[in-house]
């Protein structure tokens, strides 16, 4: 695709070029030219059994051959396998299905809302934090509160405030201004630069939040789902929230989030105070089930913190030889290479020679390879990173 068949047929959205992309196979995609790219990105951690893998591709056949649509008038037996999954392997008691992770965060500040009016009609405002990132529709748009995601879009929903990341004492003292219904959190900020929750800081938050009739949600869209080595990110720090949101891999590349409950804070939830045409489609939920099969299996999440554990180290060697390199952060299979110099240019450079890379923020260099990747495509990845790093 040129730069001018962007151009005519496309809002100007993304900034994307090259030949369009045409198959994928495990931990690869090739595009139209032949050309092979070794994938780190997994389609924004998304892929997280790596590409046409088999027993989606089974699944997709099954299920697409039986039923593809019905709404939310009724219900499916793959609609209630994935929320029954879900609700045996979290904190969890019950789930509503949506199609991505910003219809996900938007549903669940609508319901933290609903439930924190019985305390007060004025218990109402949201908190979350320095470059965290929530998703792009109003809601969700307000909770993200990097100024550049607003610019043009304002004025934004009322009643949304950031506090500065990691921050107890700043956080302590916005908390105490308002009537917060929820504080939303990604455990391991992803898009906002890779940045870990620290521990006590976390457990200060749900303290709080349980004293002051607070909704603790946890926005586990991209580090959730054994993306950290742990099924869910907040199991490392022992630490479970009211709500959790998912997406990404949920749907094993069919659009598909959920939201997943404690029953308090939605037991006023009544039919049509939410709802969606699409979300929980049979489609989806038969591959979510899949996904969380897999991912839940024997050896499946241990593998993900050994290749994890190996990528960190592989990465930390290259730090001692490239002084651009300032830092390696992050959990599992979520990593990032935070540079002084042109993380762009990085990742263009290591697409030109077959290796897919996703810049964060603060010039960090995103690696979320599919969960099933190798020492042997990592020792790849490696080589091909440590070439652009050296010109
Ligand atoms: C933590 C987090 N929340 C929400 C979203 C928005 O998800 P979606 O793009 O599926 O709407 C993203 C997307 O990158 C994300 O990383």
């Amino acid at each position: 695709m040129t730069k001018s068949d962007y151009n005519k047929y496309f809002v100007n959205t993304f900034s994307r070029s090259g030949s369009p992309i045409v198959k994928g196979k495990g931990m690869y995609l090739i595009d139209a030219s032949g050309k092979k790219f070794l994938d780190f990105g997994a389609g924004i951690a998304v892929s997280a059994l790596g590409h046409a893998d088999s027993l989606i591709v089974k699944e997709l056949k099954k299920q697409g051959s039986n039923l593809l649509h019905i709404s939310n008038l009724y219900i499916t037996p793959s609609q209630i396998e994935l929320a029954r999954l879900l609700i045996k392997h979290s904190f969890g008691d019950k789930v509503f299905f949506c199609n991505s992770g910003t219809e996900a965060n938007e549903g669940a500040i609508k319901f933290a809302r609903k439930w924190a009016r019985q305390y007060s009609d004025k218990k109402y405002h949201i908190l979350s934090f320095s470059d965290c990132f929530h998703g792009r529709t109003y809601g969700a748009l307000s909770a993200t509160s990097q100024e550049h995601y607003h610019h043009g879009f304002e004025p934004m929903v009322p009643g949304f405030h950031y506090a500065p990341w990691n921050n107890l004492k700043a956080t302590r003292t916005i908390l105490d201004q308002h009537e917060f219904a929820a504080i939303i959190l990604e455990p391991l900020q992803a898009e906002g630069g890779v940045n870990v929750v620290d521990g006590e800081f976390l457990r200060s938050l749900r303290d709080y939040a349980r004293e002051h009739h607070i909704c603790l949600i946890f926005d586990e869209v991209q580090c959730g789902m054994g993306r950290t080595g742990k099924l869910w990110c907040y199991e490392h720090f022992g630490i479970a929230p009211d709500m959790m949101t998912l997406a990404k891999p949920l749907g094993g590349g069919i659009p598909l989030g959920a939201i997943v409950c404690r029953d308090a804070v939605v037991e006023g939830v009544m039919p049509g105070d939410h709802g969606t045409t699409f979300g929980g489609n049979p489609l989806a939920c038969a591959l979510g089930c899949v996904v969380l099969g897999q991912i839940t299996g024997k050896g499946f999440l241990k593998n993900v913190r050994d290749t994890g554990k190996y990528l960190f180290q592989e990465l930390t060697a290259l730090k001692k030889k490239f002084p651009v390199i300032e830092e390696i952060r992050g959990l599992g299979l979520l990593l990032g290479v935070r540079v002084s110099g042109d993380a762009a240019g990085i990742v263009a450079k290591c697409k030109e020679s077959g290796l897919l890379l996703i810049k964060a923020e603060h010039n960090t260099i995103r690696f979320l390879p599919p969960l099933i990747v190798t020492r042997k495509d990592i020792d790849r990845a490696v080589k091909i990173f440590e070439k652009a790093l050296s010109q």
